[in-house]
């Protein structure tokens, strides 16, 4: 990328494409509490999009206020766009949402618990329809908010979708296999698995949509009650939802609250009444809300945490997959992906190609708006986040790294250019913080004892890609590493997906496991009723569980 397009990466108005526009600000003014949508007068907070807009009447209006992100400091009529507010709940709200789950729960009395799991996964259906219809809004203010771009939002939206499809279809698998009795030892017994209580379901800004409804719906359909808060960046676009749940649910199963989490989720942990905290964020906010927690053990987690997930390139590996990998590896959505490729090892063999057939390969992709066509790189939506990136960057420079790739290390507001650093050696931040944008550290080897120590004294323990065609050369590198990850990908780069296989982790990076099928497991707990064959037990197990 040269100068003049960094600096021309922000559009002008005019020039984006009319159904890609934000309309105008979304003031949301309500939450969704009890069942009702309930109106807000008091405090909001302002949401301003990554996006910065030349010479844009509607930012320039707006500019004044714009205290988030970093101001311009020699582009014009560059401003922020403001995209609207949200309100900025307090304690009182939060006791009111807890209250309204708890009441709906009514210890596992209430209308939603006790209801059968087919009724339940017909309102998950309903819920399914509206958030079709919903879609368009959905994906434009996934681009909007978070900057990701159109192809990534629209893979998100259609992700999230066939989740909730697949976790109805686990659901109904089991309900056949939990309908038969179980005859062992003289017992006759049936298996069901009732709900935990009410779920606190808190999702990352980087997959805001799927990572809210990949808990949200699994609690909902084991009939938990749930209060959710979005993420801080990516909230107007659940907005369209809100009427939904209130229509199709019983009052109080699901509630929204928005704000800072100290005032919000810290009476809701406190009060000791949150009984599964589903988080996917920072080991530091996953530790404070358990320690608000009076009784942490009868408190269930299942969180996702930081990671910093290595490729190790042997000298064998194919070069052009390789490279490939590693770049989609580090720089889906610019890197802000805890599966991310986040330190690259490679092999002195091929280091020479491989840093100049990545350097190349990085500079080639197509950077911009959210919608242009192609896009891979865009603008990063944390107000603090290329500030950040840039002390690393730093750090790694004063330390001997260099920038191998010609367009790296540049910067217009919130957009940073792809950057490939080597060498980069334990002496730097690099090496061991979690960057979560578009900066590749890369390290040559020559003896595997280097990545491997690298994998086992790290604090994080998510996943590893290994690159190489020798199967025995992968086998040696990956049976150590087998018990020092949650997973080993080999000739591909980490990540989640297919959203069947377990999705869990070592050390700081995970508790729990989600999945289609474990996720279902965690919002729910084994229970069983059971009698001797002998005396009674058939017409009760009948009566209570009728085929
Ligand atoms: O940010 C972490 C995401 O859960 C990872 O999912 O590998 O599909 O991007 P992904």
């Amino acid at each position: 990328m040269n100068e003049i397009s960094l600096a021309e990466i922000f559009p002008h108005p005019a020039t984006i494409p009319e159904q890609h526009r934000w309309t105008g600000p979304i003031e949301q003014r309500c939450c969704l509490c009890a069942g009702e949508l309930r109106p807000w007068s008091g405090p909001v907070r302002d949401v301003w999009s990554p996006i910065h807009l030349f010479g844009s009447s509607l930012a320039a209006a707006t500019a004044a206020a714009a205290k988030l992100h970093p101001a311009p400091a020699d582009a014009g009529e560059l401003q922020p766009l403001r995209l609207g507010s949200y309100p900025l709940m307090g304690k009182k709200e939060a006791q009111a949402a807890l209250a309204a789950a708890c009441q709906a729960y009514g210890q596992g009395l209430g209308e939603w618990p006790a209801q059968g799991v087919a009724e339940r996964i017909a309102r998950v259906e309903q819920l399914v329809e509206r958030m079709r219809a919903a879609r368009l809004l959905v994906v434009r203010a996934l681009m909007w908010e978070i900057g990701k771009s159109y192809a990534e939002a629209e893979m998100e939206f259609a992700r999230t979708l066939e989740y909730i499809g697949a976790t109805i279809a686990e659901l109904r698998r089991r309900e056949q296999r939990q309908a038969e009795v179980v005859s062992e030892h003289g017992f006759l017994a049936l298996f069901r698995r009732a709900p935990l209580g009410v779920a606190l379901c808190l999702g990352p800004y980087n997959n805001p949509f799927y990572e809210t409804f990949t808990t949200l719906v699994p609690a909902l359909l084991m009939g938990n009650t749930v209060i959710f808060k979005p993420p801080r960046l990516g909230v107007l676009l659940h907005l369209p939802l809100l009427e939904a749940f209130a229509e199709i649910f019983p009052p109080g199963v699901v509630n929204t609250l928005y704000g800072e989490g100290e005032e919000i989720l810290a009476p809701l942990m406190k009060s000791g009444r949150i009984d599964i905290l589903a988080f996917i964020g920072s080991r530091r906010v996953a530790d404070l809300l358990r320690q608000w927690h009076p009784q942490p053990r009868r408190l269930r987690c299942l969180l996702g945490l930081e990671a910093k997930n290595a490729a190790i390139v042997l000298a064998d590996a194919d070069l052009d997959r390789t490279v490939a990998e590693c770049a989609l590896g580090a720089l889906a959505f610019n890197g802000q992906r805890c599966t991310a490729l986040k330190m690259v090892f490679v092999h002195e063999a091929l280091r020479t190609p491989f840093l100049e057939k990545l350097a190349e390969l990085v500079d080639r992709l197509p950077a911009g708006m959210p919608w242009a066509p192609g896009v891979r790189i865009t603008p990063l939506p944390e107000p603090q986040r290329v500030a950040y990136l840039n002390g690393l960057l730093s750090d790694a420079l004063a330390k001997g790294a260099r920038i191998i790739n010609e367009g790296g290390g540049r910067v217009n507001h919130t957009f940073m250019t792809p950057t490939v650093l080597y060498p980069v050696d334990q002496s730097m931040r690099l090496y061991h913080e979690e960057q979560f944008g578009p900066l590749i550290p890369v390290a040559g080897f020559s003896d595997a004892a280097q990545p491997l120590g690298y994998v086992e004294q790290s604090e994080f323990g998510q996943q590893v890609s290994i690159f190489g065609q020798d199967e025995r050369g992968i086998i040696a590198l990956a049976r150590p590493l087998l018990n020092q990850v949650a997973r080993i990908n080999i000739n591909c780069k980490c990540q989640r997906g297919p959203d069947s296989f377990p999705f869990t982790a070592r050390k700081n990076s995970a508790e729990g496991t989600m999945a289609v099928a474990a996720t279902l497991d965690a919002f729910s707990l084994s229970s069983l009723v059971a009698g001797k064959a002998d005396a009674g037990i058939r017409p009760v197990l009948a009566g209570l569980f009728p085929a």
